[in-house]
């Protein structure tokens, strides 16, 4: 079983179980391709688990299609579908990623997981799907071209929760150049250089 504080003290031993079962399939499947860095199996709870948990403090029960783009490994997606129910959401959860190795990875784990993912083998640019309430995404691209590729494949949303590492100022200031941005900025609880953009509205300058 993984051991986190963090998980122990906010979702059911089930969850937990669950969330052990992932880290295990995880690490057996990234010995044949790279979902996650060699260096960070040992520390996956806190690097890559509890860092993708901390965007559920900010979704809620409008949050009803969730969709996670460039989602490799399931991050932030699976972790999300996987605690939802502790923390009472019913979301629907979408994952979205152009390899499809990883996109074989996701659907096995879907199917190992038993959970109900929707799993989508596509360049986010041109996606069949486009509705959904809330997009997310981890490490995939600068927030500039984010925006450019979220508005020009007319995906629809009405919240956008973006996982930053150091650079955010940098980008943010670089997105500011082309696009307005509804957002709000949250320290991240597993990192103290990355910050969480909870984005209500984006539309160009
Ligand atoms: C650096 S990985 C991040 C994976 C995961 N979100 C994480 O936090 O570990 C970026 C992922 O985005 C996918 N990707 C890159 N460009 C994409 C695109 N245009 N459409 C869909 N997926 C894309 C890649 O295949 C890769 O799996």
């Amino acid at each position: 079983m993984i051991r986190s504080n963090y998980f122990e003290n906010s979702v059911s031993r089930e969850t937990l179980s669950k969330l052990s079962k992932y880290n295990d399939f995880l690490l057996e499947n990234n010995k044949k391709m790279a979902l996650i860095s060699k260096n960070t199996e040992k520390i996956a709870v806190e690097r890559h688990y509890e860092d993708s948990a901390q965007i559920i403090s900010y979704l809620d029960k409008k949050d009803k299609i969730i969709l996670d783009i460039g989602s490799g490994a399931g991050l932030p997606g699976i972790i999300l579908d996987i605690i939802k129910k502790d923390h009472n959401l019913e979301f629907s959860t979408h994952l979205v990623d152009k390899s499809p190795k990883k996109v074989k990875f996701l659907k096995s784990a879907n199917s190992f997981l038993d959970l109900d993912l929707k799993i989508h083998n596509s360049d986010v640019k041109t996606m069949m799907k486009k509705n959904f309430t809330t997009l997310v995404s981890r490490a995939f691209k600068p927030m500039k071209e984010f925006f450019e590729i979220i508005i020009n494949s007319n995906i629809r949303f009405e919240k956008i929760i973006l996982m930053k590492g150091e650079k955010f100022m940098d980008e943010y200031i670089e997105a500011k150049k082309y696009f307005e941005i509804n957002c709000e900025c949250y320290d991240s609880v597993t990192n103290p250089s990355s910050k969480l953009f909870v984005i209500k509205g984006v539309s160009r300058i």
